[in-house]
């Protein structure tokens, strides 16, 4: 029987999060295997699977893996109840509100993160109808289907070329290792070592 099962997320996150576990001298899937359509690796003991970032607190949460690489919007999103023992370096952006200029008045908002959106609307006792869409959030706002949108913001191009506007700040973003609480409580001895050697590779990658 393997010993753990770690979810990666596939997309911007997954080079990132492969070199910590790399980092944590973990035997990692290569770069071949990657590039094969299997999803699931098993390298000394360990099972590799690889999801969309969405879908990492998912299987994490119901204990389908007991590990995984995830971002907090998604964390949040799925109101997802794992320990976040080791919060990364890379891959920090921020949630915004975004609109196109001239700021239109806040009818609807156009987001991946209806839940997210739901709670920053119901904090300010603000009232808009939220339209979900999958990606490419930003032509929503260009194209006037909605007022505004709530997105990641990472180095700010997808706003500045298409000549958008942030106006607020709707949380600070960053990856983070979640492990599972029944994980935690079935599989201690092996989570306690995960946790202890991604940490390390994180303290020495910012001490190099
Ligand atoms: C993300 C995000 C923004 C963009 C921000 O989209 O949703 O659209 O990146 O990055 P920037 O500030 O560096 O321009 P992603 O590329 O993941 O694709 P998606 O829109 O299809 O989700």
């Amino acid at each position: 029987m393997n010993e753990l099962r770690i979810a990666v997320p596939k997309g911007r996150l997954q080079d990132e999060a492969l070199a910590v576990f790399a980092s944590a001298g973990y035997t990692i899937p290569t770069e071949a295997d990657l590039r094969s359509r299997k999803l699931v690796f098993v390298r000394d003991g360990v099972e590799w699977i690889f999801v969309k970032d969405a879908d990492v607190p998912v299987y994490v949460e119901h204990g389908a893996a007991d590990a995984g690489i995830a971002g907090l919007d998604q964390i949040l999103e799925h109101e997802c109840s794992a320990y976040q023992p080791v919060e990364f370096a890379f891959g920090r952006c921020r949630m915004m509100l975004i609109a196109a200029p001239g700021e239109p008045r806040l009818t609807k908002i156009a987001t991946k993160y209806p839940r997210i959106t739901r709670q920053y609307l119901d904090a300010r006792q603000l009232r808009a109808e939220i339209v979900p869409l999958a990606g490419s959030v930003e032509l929503a706002a260009v194209l006037k289907l909605t007022s505004h949108v709530i997105d990641l913001v990472e180095t700010g191009e997808t706003v500045r070329v298409n000549k958008l506007e942030i106006q607020d700040l709707v949380a600070e973003i960053s990856p983070r290792l979640i492990v599972g609480r029944n994980a935690y409580r079935t599989n201690g001895k092996q989570i306690r070592e995960l946790i202890a050697r991604v940490e390390a590779a994180c303290n020495a990658s910012i001490q190099s």
